[in-house]
């Protein structure tokens, strides 16, 4: 299969890390499904990529599981397969146990661990029969506890996740990677509290190291900080 041929559907594609993925994964020939739930941001995304025979948008709350499903339906309606699904959408809180309200965290947790979850389910089918690949974002955060972090809590799930997904994959083909970033600096900071931090730049080359490998081998993990993250 070429790479004018393989599709890619990732959520959190409207900003940060999934938005600039997106652009290079275009650049090396990949079409798009673009999950989000700012649909302007992800169509104005699209036409840049070249429109609707290379990148298509899709309004795609991840906690919701009708919009998972829609979205796949999307991705085999307008391209045939998917040979690769992101679950990258996520977002993160204070780091105290008594700050954020307690709606911030029931939405964080749904987003981060159950949305995740559901697209390993809705995608997992379509990567059967492609062989495809399965990536979700982790995080430093997800490697290490960090203080009053209940964010630091949903990415020790999604690596678990992977680690799950991957074990009961083994043998179809599919190959599962958790890409896990120290600070990048996105809108997921207000400010991001360090110097010289990742840009999302630098994340998307991993994602296309991980999806450029052959059908033999499997990158299970990427973790990538900034020279200097204490
Ligand atoms: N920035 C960092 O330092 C860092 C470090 C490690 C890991 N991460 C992880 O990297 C991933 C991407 O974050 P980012 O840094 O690129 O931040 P970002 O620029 O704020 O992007 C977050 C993305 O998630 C989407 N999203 C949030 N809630 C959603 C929902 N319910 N349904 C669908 N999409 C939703 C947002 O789109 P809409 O608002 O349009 O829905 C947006 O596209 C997250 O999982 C984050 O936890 C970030």
């Amino acid at each position: 299969m070429s790479g004018d041929d393989r599709v890619f559907l990732l959520t959190g594609a409207s900003s940060g890390i999934g938005a600039a993925s997106a652009r290079l994964l275009a650049s090396e020939g990949w079409r798009l499904v673009l999950a989000a739930r700012s649909l302007d941001r992800l169509e104005a995304l699209a036409a840049e990529l070249g429109g609707s025979e290379r990148a298509v948008a899709v309004e795609c709350d991840v906690t919701d599981w009708a919009d998972q499903q829609a979205a796949v339906t999307v991705a085999l309606e307008q391209f045939g397969r998917i040979d690769a699904a992101w679950a990258n959408a996520g977002f993160g809180g204070q780091r105290s146990f008594l700050a954020d309200t307690i709606e911030h965290w029931r939405e964080m947790v749904l987003t981060n661990v159950y949305g995740a979850a559901l697209t390993i389910r809705a995608t997992m089918p379509a990567l059967k029969d492609s062989r495809g690949r399965l990536l979700l974002t982790g995080s430093v955060a997800g490697r290490r506890a960090i203080p009053g972090s209940l964010y630091s809590a949903t990415k020790h799930a999604v690596h678990a996740l992977g680690e799950s997904a991957r074990q009961e994959l083994d043998g179809t083909g599919v190959r599962v990677t958790v890409i896990a970033p120290g600070m990048v600096d996105t809108p997921f900071f207000e400010k991001v509290p360090l110097d010289e931090p990742l840009r999302a730049e630098d994340v998307a080359r991993a994602v296309l190291f991980a999806v450029s490998q052959p059908p033999h081998v499997d990158v299970n993990e990427i973790l990538v900080r900034p020279t200097a993250q204490p």
